[in-house]
């Protein structure tokens, strides 16, 4: 599509952003759905924040993402923040309605659409969820709302679990999250049904690691590594071998950017249908 005087533009602000993938994602979207828009990654310095978010308004940047290390240092720079974003205390995209700035987070929603597009149903689920970082802060504050039985967050530094329990079980009535600290040594005993791994452990190009050993997945347990590079972490190759389920990052990734998409509300065309459209388009750069 060509870039005209009615060309909008959105944007990721981050740091670093030199290899993120929504450029890519939401310019095939752009390009799919035939919407006169284009989206930008900036790198912003860490001490700019507020300049380059005065900067999106003076130009009249119609939407944004936030990434890493602005998601929670930019709620001071927004007019409203949404609900689910407030108890999340991250934002990962912006609406900008006429210079008010409006906040929302969907990770998390990500996340959960990707379960709910296979029919898992996570009632009375058990589900062990290893690392207590960003990530493992909107899915677990996800998967709270969506009434799961019971979850236990597995983590090196022991303190950050219970930290983040604390927030979640707010959410959900009490017992049904419990912490446990991951280490050489523990023993993770619990029948769980579903293993998510939030920590980088396993990602290119340390994609010979795991962060919990093969020895405690079962056969048609559901394991889901939400990263995307490798696209078969050393994870989910043991997992497979053992009968499990498997779930990369990738599809969470793009569902994200869809929603972002709905809440600048561009009226996307020939979603979901271009959705392995887009698949196809980004596996080709992270293989
Ligand atoms: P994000 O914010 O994107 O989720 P992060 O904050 O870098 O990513 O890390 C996510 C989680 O991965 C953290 O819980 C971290 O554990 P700590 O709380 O102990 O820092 C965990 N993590 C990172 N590297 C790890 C490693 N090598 N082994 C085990 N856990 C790791």
């Amino acid at each position: 599509m060509n870039i005209d005087a009615d060309t909008k533009l959105y944007c990721l602000i981050g740091n670093p952003v030199s290899k993120s993938l929504s450029p890519k994602i939401h310019n095939l979207i752009f390009n799919y759905s035939l919407v006169n828009a284009k989206y930008l990654a900036f790198n912003v310095e860490k001490e700019k924040l507020k300049e380059a978010v005065l900067g999106i308004k003076a130009l009249g940047i119609k939407g944004f993402n936030v990434t890493i290390p602005f998601k929670i240092e930019i709620m001071k720079y927004l007019d409203e923040i949404d609900h689910k974003a407030k108890l999340l205390g991250a934002v990962n995209t912006v609406l900008n309605i006429n210079g008010k700035l409006k906040g929302f987070n969907t990770d998390g929603d990500g996340f959960i659409k990707t379960l709910t597009d296979l029919d898992i149903n996570l009632k009375n689920k058990r589900i062990a969820i290893i690392g207590a970082g960003g990530a493992a802060n909107s899915i677990i504050i996800s998967l709270a709302q969506k009434g799961v039985g019971e979850m236990v967050i597995l983590n090196r530094t022991l303190n950050n679990a219970i930290k983040l329990k604390k927030k979640a079980d707010k959410l959900l009535s009490a017992g049904r999250i419990t912490c446990m600290e991951l280490s050489e040594k523990s023993n993770i005993n619990g029948n769980f049904d579903i293993w998510i791994n939030t920590t980088p452990v396993g990602m290119y190009p340390n994609d010979n690691q795991m962060p919990i050993s093969k020895e405690y997945l079962k056969k048609g347990n559901l394991v889901y590594d939400i990263i995307y590079k490798p696209r078969k972490t050393k994870l989910l190759i043991e997992a497979e071998k053992k009968g499990c389920k498997i779930l990369n990052g990738l599809d969470m990734l793009i569902n994200q950017a869809i929603y972002s998409q709905e809440i600048w509300k561009n009226h996307l065309s020939g979603i979901p249908e271009d959705f392995s459209r887009i698949k196809k388009e980004v596996c080709k750069i992270i293989d």
